[in-house]
C-alpha cells in the first residue's frame, strides 16, 4: 500500500495559534493544568477538533478526547496523543507537537475518506509534566494507575485541590462524561513527541522509534531550621537549612554518578523561606527528580536519596519531611506497534533508529493499559524544556506521516 501523506503546513500553523496561549515574554510559554492558559488551550484545541470532524468528550480527569468512528463502531479504538500542559517558560512542541498532529492525523482520515476499521481517538492527557499537581494524572487515571478520588484529592502549592481547580475551570464532575475507559476499549495506543536529547540531529536520522521509557520519580524534601538575623546569630548557633540543602544536593549528584546503569539525578527546584539576602532560612524545600532505565534501579535510587536526606538532616539537626511526589515504573513499548512504526517509516522512504527514551511521557502509563508505542523526531541543539526548543518543519512532518500510516495500519488490523 502507497502511504498517505497529510497537510503538514496546516500542522505548523495551529501549532503556532496554539503557542501563542501562555506565551512569556522572553518567548517560552508557560501552561499549568487548569489556569487561565490552559483552559484557553484546552477551548482552542477543542474547537480545532470539532472543526476536524471529531467528537469530542472529557473525561472525569479532564483529559479531552477527539473521536472519529470506524466502520466497524464497536471495535475498540486505536489512539494517539499527548499532552498541552508545559513546564515553566517551556518550548512549544514537547507535548503539543503529539496533540496537534493527532488533530491533524485524524482530520486527514476525516478529508480523505481513508476510514479504519476500529475508531481512531487522539486524547489530550491532564498534567503530564507536574508542575501544579503530580505528573500524569491523565494517563495514569484513564488507565486506572490512580483513582478518581485519589486525583481529586491532590493538592497544588496553595493548597487548591485538583477537584476544586476543576470546578473553578468549569469542569464540574457532573457535566464530565463518566467515560471509563476499560483494556477493552483502547486496543493501542501511539505517541509523536520530540526526542528532546541529542541523538537523532547528531546521527542526521529523522525518525526514532522507541522501545523503552526510563522510570522515573520525584521527592519533595521540606528543610525545617531557625530562622534568625544574618549579623547576630553566631556561626556556631545556627540551624540553617540551607546548608543542608546544598549538601543534598551535591549528594544526590554522588550518587546518580556512582550508578552504572544510567542513573540520572536532579535538584532542579528549590524554595527558600523567608529569601532575604541578611536574613537565615528557616525553611528550604526542593524536590529531586531522580530516572533509571529499569525498575531496581529507580528503587535503588529512592533507597539511596532517602538515606542521604536522614542522614544529613540528622547530623544537621534539621527537621525533615520527604513526600513522595511521583513514581513511575520504566516501560517497554509493544513489539507489535514497534514493528508498524518501521514499516511506516519504511513505506515513507525516512531513515529510522531504534532508541531509549530518557524523558517521561503518558505513554509509560498507557504501556501498562494497551500496545504502546512512540515516535520521535530531533530536537535542535538537542535541546527542550526551555524557550529554544524546536525541530525542522521537514522532520515535524516527516513524524506526523509516520503517525498517519501507522494509525491507519493499525486502525485496520
Ligand atoms: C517530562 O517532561 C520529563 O520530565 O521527562
Ligand atoms: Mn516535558
Ligand atoms: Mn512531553
Amino acid at each position: 500500500m502507497s502511504p498517505v501523506k497529510l497537510n503538514g503546513p496546516r500542522l505548523l500553523k495551529t501549532l503556532e495559534e496554539l503557542s501563542n496561549i501562555g506565551r512569556q515574554p522572553d518567548g517560552g510559554i508557560s501552561r499549568f493544568t487548569l489556569t487561565q492558559a490552559d483552559i484557553e488551550a484546552r477551548r482552542y484545541v477543542s474547537e480545532l477538533m470539532r472543526e476536524s470532524g471529531l467528537e469530542v468528550r472529557v473525561d472525569p480527569f479532564a483529559n479531552i478526547i477527539g473521536r472519529l468512528d470506524g466502520s466497524s463502531r464497536d471495535a475498540p479504538a486505536v489512539a494517539c496523543g499527548s499532552h498541552i500542559d508545559t513546564v515553566s517558560h517551556g518550548g512549544f512542541l514537547d507535548g503539543a507537537y503529539g496533540v496537534m498532529s493527532g488533530i491533524e492525523a485524524l482530520r486527514s482520515v476525516h478529508e480523505q475518506d481513508l476510514k479504519t476499521k476500529a475508531p481512531l481517538e487522539v486524547v489530550v492527557f491532564t498534567e503530564e509534566e507536574g508542575v501544579r499537581f503530580p505528573s500524569f494524572i491523565g494517563s495514569m487515571g484513564l488507565t486506572g494507575l490512580m483513582r478518581k478520588e485519589e486525583a481529586y484529592a491532590l493538592k497544588d502549592q496553595n493548597g487548591i485541590t485538583f477537584e476544586q481547580a476543576l470546578r473553578e475551570a468549569g469542569l464540574d464532575a457532573s457535566t464530565l462524561s463518566q467515560v471509563h475507559r476499560g483494556r477493552s476499549e483502547i486496543r493501542a495506543y501511539l505517541e509523536l513527541h520530540i526526542e528532546q536529547g541529542p541523538i537523532l540531529e547528531q546521527e542526521q536520522i529523522p525518525i526514532g522509534v522507541v522501545t523503552s521509557i526510563v522510570g522515573l520519580a520525584e521527592l519533595t524534601v521540606v528543610l525545617e531550621g531557625s530562622v534568625g538575623h544574618a549579623g547576630t546569630t553566631p556561626m556556631s548557633l545556627r540551624r540553617d537549612p540551607m546548608l543542608t540543602a546544598a549538601r543534598i544536593i551535591l549528594g544526590v549528584n554522588e550518587i546518580a554518578r556512582r550508578s552504572k546503569s544510567g542513573s540520572v539525578a536532579t535538584v532542579g527546584s528549590v524554595n527558600v523561606s523567608p529569601n532575604a539576602t541578611n536574613v537565615i532560612p528557616g525553611n528550604v524545600t526542593l524536590c529531586i527528580d531522580f530516572r533509571d532505565p529499569r525498575i531496581k534501579g529507580l528503587q535503588y535510587l529512592r533507597e539511596e536519596m532517602v538515606a542521604l536526606v536522614n542522614r544529613v538532616t540528622a547530623e544537621d539537626r534539621i527537621k525533615v519531611r520527604i513526600d513522595e511526589k511521583s513514581f513511575t515504573k520504566p516501560a517497554l513499548m509493544s513489539q507489535k506497534v514497534v514493528d508498524v512504526i518501521e514499516a511506516s517509516a519504511q513505506s515513507l522512504g525516512l531513515r529510522y533508529k531504534l532508541m531509549h527514551s530518557g524523558a517521561g511521557h503518558d505513554c509509560q502509563n498507557m504501556a501498562q493499559f494497551t500496545e504502546t508505542g512512540m515516535i520521535f523526531v530531533p530536537s535542535n541543539e538537542g535541546t527542550s524544556h526551555n524557550p529554544r526548543e524546536s525541530t525542522a518543519p521537514q522532520h515535524l512532518e516527516a513524524g506526523v506521516n509516520v503517525l498517519l500510516n501507522t494509525l491507519l495500519q493499525l486502525g485496520n488490523q
